[in-house]
């Protein structure tokens, strides 16, 4: 049995509270939206999501700090070699494409462009970032402060970018569809509704085209229920047309279509992180907890392909920081040390273990006008899943 959730401070109970109020009024006199519009305004929703909320009126155990600290741990927040490896890729598409710029979406606390900053050691890298909440921004610019005369950040996607782009962990925070398969094999879309007070699903029939989207990833399975992330694909395949040359590494959880659709997956992969605790109920904690879901990977090499990308590579995050050569960076530090080599190598453990995000964590190199054999793909490239 999986154990109780914690329960929100009451002030949080408050805000969540508010922030369905601005969902409803947000889209009044509906009474129903589909399920990923009510993603985007629990995350996004000006002043009350859970990403661009920032909780401004909270303070004790459930802050803003405290929300983006105590829901989820990413491997930037993990470990600062897992940026430091990632920077030994970074350095072969900058060399590749003759550039000099970087541009982070959605950096967080801004750990990761710490860590690839210090590893590149050059001050004529320019490091742009894209960051959707005003809060997380802050907090890049305290993370980062001794970079700041090299960092830019921006409020929209650039017309035209020549460098690395990255993005961790951002495909899963983008809001996706939820749809069902019916008894008859027809495509529901879910929605929720308000129209009995508290949020609940309702299915919908799914439009003619989002149907045959569906019909042509996976069969039609009684009850199947599952996700589409039109909005990611949408997002990669923009890449193609302001990349004029380089790379973009992609870094999620998640799996190629056959697996992401496999009959055994039947109520999806969606998932709600609150203080730690994993659950998959999103109607509830509304504003104060972090939802997603895996990450299609056929999908989005095929969003590639069709905005003029090339699909470079891809393969675990395991054996990437390998094939990038993690332990050898590790060889600085000193095992006589014990307290601190321990330290050091225990979170590593994490990003490396098949059990923790070695597996389930996949990287992926899109490229365009760039000539390379990518290191971190050397060994173990998978794209022949895809
Ligand atoms: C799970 S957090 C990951 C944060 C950070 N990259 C890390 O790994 O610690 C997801 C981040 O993606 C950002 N995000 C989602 N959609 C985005 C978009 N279209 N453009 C930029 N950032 C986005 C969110 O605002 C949030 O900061």
């Amino acid at each position: 049995m999986s154990k109780p959730l914690p329960t929100p401070h009451p002030e949080a109970i408050h805000h969540s509270q508010a922030c369905l109020e601005a969902i409803k009024t947000k889209y009044a006199p509906a009474t129903q939206i589909p399920f990923e519009a009510w993603m985007d305004a629990a995350l996004y929703l000006p002043y009350w999501g859970y990403y661009t909320g920032g909780l401004p009126k909270l303070s004790g155990e459930n802050t803003a700090q405290q929300a983006l600290q105590g829901d989820f741990t990413t491997a930037p927040e993990l470990s600062p070699w897992y940026g430091r490896t990632l920077a030994i890729q970074v350095q072969q598409v900058l060399d590749a494409s003759q550039s000099l710029t970087i541009l982070e979406f959605g950096a967080g606390s801004g750990k990761l462009a710490l860590s690839i900053l210090e590893q590149l050691n050059n001050p004529n890298i320019h490091y742009f970032i894209l960051e959707l909440s005003a809060d997380l921004r802050e907090r890049q610019k305290a993370t980062l402060h001794q970079y700041t005369h090299q960092i830019t950040w921006l409020d929209q996607l650039p017309s035209s970018f020549e460098g690395c782009i990255i993005a961790n962990e951002v495909l899963d925070a983008m809001p996706v569809k939820l749809v069902q398969w019916n008894q008859h094999h027809q495509l529901e879309e879910v929605y929720v509704s308000w129209e009995s007070g508290l949020p609940s699903y309702k299915n919908l029939p799914a439009s003619t085209e989002l149907s045959q989207i569906m019909s042509a990833r996976m069969p039609a399975l009684p009850h199947y229920q599952t996700e589409i992330n039109l909005r990611g694909e949408a997002w990669v395949k923009a890449m193609g047309s302001y990349l004029k040359k380089g790379g973009v590494l992609l870094i999620d959880y998640g799996f190629p279509r056959h697996e992401y659709y496999h009959p055994q997956r039947h109520q999806g992969t969606l998932m709600c992180h609150f203080q730690h605790h994993a659950h998959d109920n999103p109607l509830i904690y509304v504003g104060l907890q972090d939802i997603t879901a895996h990450v299609d990977f056929t999908a989005i090499a095929d969003a590639a392909l069709e905005g003029g990308l090339e699909v470079l590579g891809y393969t675990s995050q395991a054996r990437f920081l390998m094939n990038c050569g993690l332990l050898n960076l590790l060889s600085q530090l000193d095992p006589q040390n014990v307290q601190h080599y321990a330290q050091q190598i225990g979170p590593v453990q994490k990003l490396l273990s098949e059990a923790e995000m070695g597996e389930l964590f996949k990287v992926m190199l899109l490229g365009k006008e760039l000539d390379i054999d990518p290191i971190g793909f050397m060994n173990g490239d998978r794209r022949y899943m895809l």
